[in-house]
């Protein structure tokens, strides 16, 4: 982690020193506590390490604009399938043994959806196993929020 760490800086002061990297050599050595060293200049090297070091072609930095997105975050969908899905629907129609969470997202008095915020905490209270036959489970507040807003826009969906 700290070679790593080591190489990521002296990849940086090469880049800030505007080097072209594409022929640099960088030295590396091993001190007696056994820490790796890197430097790009012979003369940094002490004396005692000098004859060991040893010298690498730096590859050259290509900056690759792959215009790639970066991973999705789980929606609300995909975290209710994985963490609650065996046991819940999302939808109101009845799957059998499964309990349709939908219901939960509209308050049952007035046919307000609930905020957010509301949903997630009757969510919290049955994660923390509350309910007598839902099993507590570990699961997080933003979790617990992106499933929330998959119930409500549902509800809103089909109103
Ligand atoms: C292992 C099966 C199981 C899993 C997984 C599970 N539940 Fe449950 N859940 C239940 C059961 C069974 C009940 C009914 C408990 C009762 O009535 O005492 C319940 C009840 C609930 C209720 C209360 C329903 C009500 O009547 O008000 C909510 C809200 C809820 N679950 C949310 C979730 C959420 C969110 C997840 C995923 C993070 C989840 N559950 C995962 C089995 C499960």
């Amino acid at each position: 982690m700290i070679r790593m760490l080591l190489i990521l800086a002296f990849c940086a002061a090469l880049l800030g020193a505007g080097m072209n990297t594409g022929d640099a050599k960088v030295f590396s050595w091993k001190d007696a506590a056994g820490v790796v060293h890197y430097t790009d200049n012979q003369a940094n090297i002490p004396q005692a390490y000098r004859k060991k070091a040893e010298a690498d072609e730096l590859p050259e930095l290509v900056v690759v604009d792959s215009g790639a997105k970066p991973a999705a975050p789980l929606t609300g969908a995909g975290v209710f399938a994985n963490r609650c899905g065996k046991c819940h629907v999302a939808a109101y129609e009845d799957k059998g043994e499964k309990i349709a969470l939908l219901e939960k997202a509209v308050d049952r008095r007035t046919r307000m959806v609930l905020s957010d915020i509301e949903l997630a905490a009757v969510l919290k209270r049955a994660a923390d196993g509350r309910y007598s036959d839902m099993p507590g489970m570990e699961i997080s507040r933003d979790d617990l929020l992106t499933i929330a807003r998959f119930l409500i826009g549902k509800a809103k969906r089909e109103k």
